[in-house]
């Protein structure tokens, strides 16, 4: 299946906003950080003092720290990383993703991708977000579905070994009280519209959105309280759509973005934002914020 963002080059914008927009961004991160830590008043929440934030993370490259890189053994090389780290870091990205940014507004370390296997510090969450990813077909390596099933891995044996006596980052405490990100939809719109008109493409956006409720369902009947969903980005601007030759210039709109993609990006993240209202109202004690990056990113 196509996807837009594995490759260094094409991921380079197909990524979050990197340093491009960090005042903005930061605000956001700010502002649901603060609606959802620490907010004890809310219903399953609860902040005991001292505890710190922790955050597990599902995606594609808007949210990838280094996790594609470390599965495939990436040597990704500069520019890539010059706006921020001055090095790369497997982001395929300049600067910071959203993930981070977040993460600073939190006070704990940039997340450790879960397949990162040396200098990985998993006391503050894991992202388990891999450049590419789709929702769908559900068997593919490193999909939404397998992301969840590899945190499921990783809190079965934290909680194993703390059974044991042993010693994990995280304990059954911070388990129910982290915040589950999930950014993804971006490569599965783009593949669909790669190939069909737009009314179809329309037509086949339930079942990603189904990936996404699945995922939230199992990760709540595992005991997880607290989620952020992510709505997708404007496709449509990205250079890496706007290079591809085209007959004519029919589809661009004022801003020079091609509209079609902007508008299955918009429809999605309309359905998306109705799923996290009906995922509040099901998911009992459960808190399920959804936000919208298209007005962020346009
Ligand atoms: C952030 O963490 C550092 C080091 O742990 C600490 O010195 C600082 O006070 C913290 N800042 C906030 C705003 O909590
Ligand atoms: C991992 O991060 C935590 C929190 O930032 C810190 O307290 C701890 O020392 C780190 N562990 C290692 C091995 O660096
Ligand atoms: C917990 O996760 C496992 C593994 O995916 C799944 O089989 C199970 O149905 C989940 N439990 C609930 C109650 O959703
Ligand atoms: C521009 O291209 C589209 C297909 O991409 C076509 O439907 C449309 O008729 C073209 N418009 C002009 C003015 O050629
Ligand atoms: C919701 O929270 C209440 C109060 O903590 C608790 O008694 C109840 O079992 C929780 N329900 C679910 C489904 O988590």
């Amino acid at each position: 299946m196509l996807q837009t963002d594995r490759g260094p080059r094409s991921s380079m914008s197909a990524a979050a906003a990197g340093d491009s927009a960090p005042r903005r961004i930061l605000a956001l991160a700010l502002a649901v950080a603060l609606a959802l830590w620490p907010s004890p008043a809310r219903a399953g929440f609860s902040c005991s003092p001292g505890a710190r934030p922790v955050v597990f993370n599902f995606g594609d490259s808007n949210s990838d720290t280094g996790g594609m890189a470390a599965a495939k053994g990436w040597h990704i090389a500069p520019p890539e990383g010059r706006a921020f780290f001055h090095h790369p870091t497997g982001r395929f990205c300049d600067g910071r993703l959203v993930i981070d940014f977040l993460c600073e507004s939190l006070n704990i370390s940039y997340l450790s991708p879960y397949l990162k296997a040396i200098g990985s510090n998993y006391s503050n969450g894991v992202n388990f977000a891999i450049s590419g990813s789709t929702t769908l077909p559900r068997d593919a390596l490193f999909v939404l579905h397998g992301q969840v099933q590899e945190f499921f891995f990783f809190k079965a044996r934290s909680l194993e070994l703390i059974n044991q006596g042993q010693e994990a980052p995280i304990d059954a405490e911070a388990f129910l009280n982290a915040l589950y990100i999930i950014d993804i939809g971006q490569n599965d719109i783009n593949a669909l519209l790669s190939n069909l008109p737009y009314d179809q493409v329309v037509a086949k956006l339930p079942p990603i959105l189904a990936e996404i409720k699945y995922a939230v369902q199992l990760l709540y009947g595992n005991g997880s309280r607290n989620f952020w969903i992510h709505g997708t980005g404007a496709l449509g601007c990205l250079p890496q759509k706007l290079s591809i030759p085209r007959k004519n210039d029919s589809d661009l709109d004022q801003n020079g973005c091609l509209s079609t993609y902007n508008r299955a990006a918009v429809a999605f993240n309309t359905a998306l934002g109705s799923l996290c209202d009906q995922l509040n109202v099901e998911l009992k004690n459960a808190t399920v914020v959804y936000t919208d990056l298209f007005a962020i990113k346009f």
